[in-house]
């Protein structure tokens, strides 16, 4: 790979990289049979395919699926705080990829990368937050023409696209990969739920046993990290604006309020909504001295930062690696994780390689579908095909030594008979 087909820290990372990428490989069965299938097959020969995703091991070998597939894949990614530098260094050593990334860049280098993503004038692009598919909307209409189509790795890019195709600006047929079941059941829940304690506990390195934590949202994402801090021994409080979200929050037994009741009894507080200022000034001049705020959700702008700037005396960074102290005009502490970025992947890994595998599985069979139908879809948001969940879920079950049941030719005729009754 040519230096300048390529933006990454530094080459010399690379060993690194390639330990953590084989080790992640250990824990992917899934995705590892389809990568030995797709060798055979080749679904994607001869496409292009720009994936704008977080860079991180589990997404090499995503990369690496794809490439078996035959497609020539380019990687930039999709939030600036989430790159692996020495994945990504390996993936352009050692498996030849081109990768745009580099960890901590501002914004004016992220769209760089994206731009270059672009410009490799992608037939299929993946997405995890749509940033990808907007700037080829706004900047890059010209090419839609030669695109087969777009995947969807997360909750916040489904709802951007589903805005784009109510307002009539999708341009693009995209699968909602996040709304698989195989997706968002696992990864949403417990791959969320673990990496923001994860993400949580490495930056600030507290007890979560006994304390009070503050969830706002009560989605798959909220749901995982609510149980899991409540595994830990926190007593969990959930904020909501969804009635039914919320009436199932307290029908699992944990407290629900507003944040305006919450803010002045939690010890740590996280947004994982896939909404804006969730968190704003009435709440944070109400926290107690010393209260910890991060956020989980794909986009920084679930705490309103500006405001917090606003009310604030001072400001000092990095107290602790991920950690700055915000003085409050009225004397109290407020402590920010990770400049308000989502906290697994800033002060974590991201989640685990065995629920990526998954996803990432739930991707590389969409893109093959999409290779193969793509041309007959129109632009809409479609859910991802059953058949595609449930080989997912099979394949995974199978590397775990599960097995189901299958319906006897009774129960079949039983569950198409709507006469038989009582
Ligand atoms: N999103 C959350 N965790 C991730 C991971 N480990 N790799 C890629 N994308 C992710």
């Amino acid at each position: 790979m040519k230096p300048n087909e390529c933006d990454i820290l530094s080459l010399e990372l690379a060993d690194e990289g390639l330990r953590r990428i084989r080790w992640a490989d250990n824990d992917m069965p899934v995705l590892e049979s389809i990568r030995r299938e797709f060798r055979n097959t080749t679904p994607l020969k001869g496409l292009r395919m720009s994936a704008c995703l977080h860079v991180t091991a589990e997404t090499a070998n995503l990369v690496r699926a794809l490439q078996a597939g035959g497609a020539d894949v380019v990687l930039c990614a999709s939030n600036p705080l989430s790159t692996q530098d020495d994945v990504a260094a390996s993936l352009v050593r050692d498996f030849d990829v081109r990768v745009y990334a580099v960890r901590g860049v501002d914004n004016e280098n992220y769209y760089k990368h994206l731009r270059a993503a672009a410009e490799n004038k992608p037939h299929v692009t993946m997405d995890d937050g749509c940033d990808l598919v907007t700037l080829i909307h706004e900047k890059y209409e010209h090419q839609i023409g030669g695109m087969i189509g777009s995947m969807e790795e997360t909750t916040t890019g489904v709802i951007r696209l589903r805005a784009m195709e109510r307002s009539g600006a999708l341009k693009l047929p995209v699968i909602a990969v996040n709304d698989a079941k195989t997706k968002n059941l696992f990864d949403n829940r417990y791959g969320t739920g673990q990496s923001t304690v994860d993400g949580i506990i490495r930056a600030t390195d507290i007890l979560l046993a006994g304390k009070n934590v503050v969830a706002a949202g009560y989605g798959w994402c909220g749901r995982g990290f609510a149980n899991r801090c409540r595994g830990m021994g926190a007593k969990v409080i959930i904020t909501e604006v969804d009635p039914v979200k919320a009436l199932e929050a307290a029908m699992d037994g944990f407290h629900v309020m507003t944040m305006e009741q919450a803010a002045p009894i939690g010890d740590l507080f996280c947004t994982l909504t896939g909404n804006k200022h969730v968190i704003r000034a009435e709440h944070f001049e109400k926290m107690k001295d010393g209260a910890i705020v991060a956020n989980s959700g794909h986009f920084d702008v679930e705490l309103d930062i500006p405001a917090l700037d606003r009310i604030s005396k001072s400001v000092q960074r990095g107290v602790r690696e991920h950690v700055d102290e915000y003085l409050l005009e009225n004397g109290r502490r407020v402590f920010l994780l990770a400049e308000g970025r989502l906290i697994n992947l800033a002060a974590a890994e991201g989640h685990p390689a065995s629920v990526m595998d998954m996803s990432f599985a739930t991707q590389a069979l969409c893109s093959s579908y999409m290779a193969g139908n793509g041309g007959g879809l129109d632009a809409h948001v479609y859910d991802p095909p059953a058949e595609i969940e449930d080989r997912v879920a099979r394949l995974k079950l199978d590397s775990m030594g599960l097995a189901v049941d299958e319906l006897t030719e009774v129960q079949i005729s039983y569950l198409s008979d709507w006469q038989e009754g009582t």
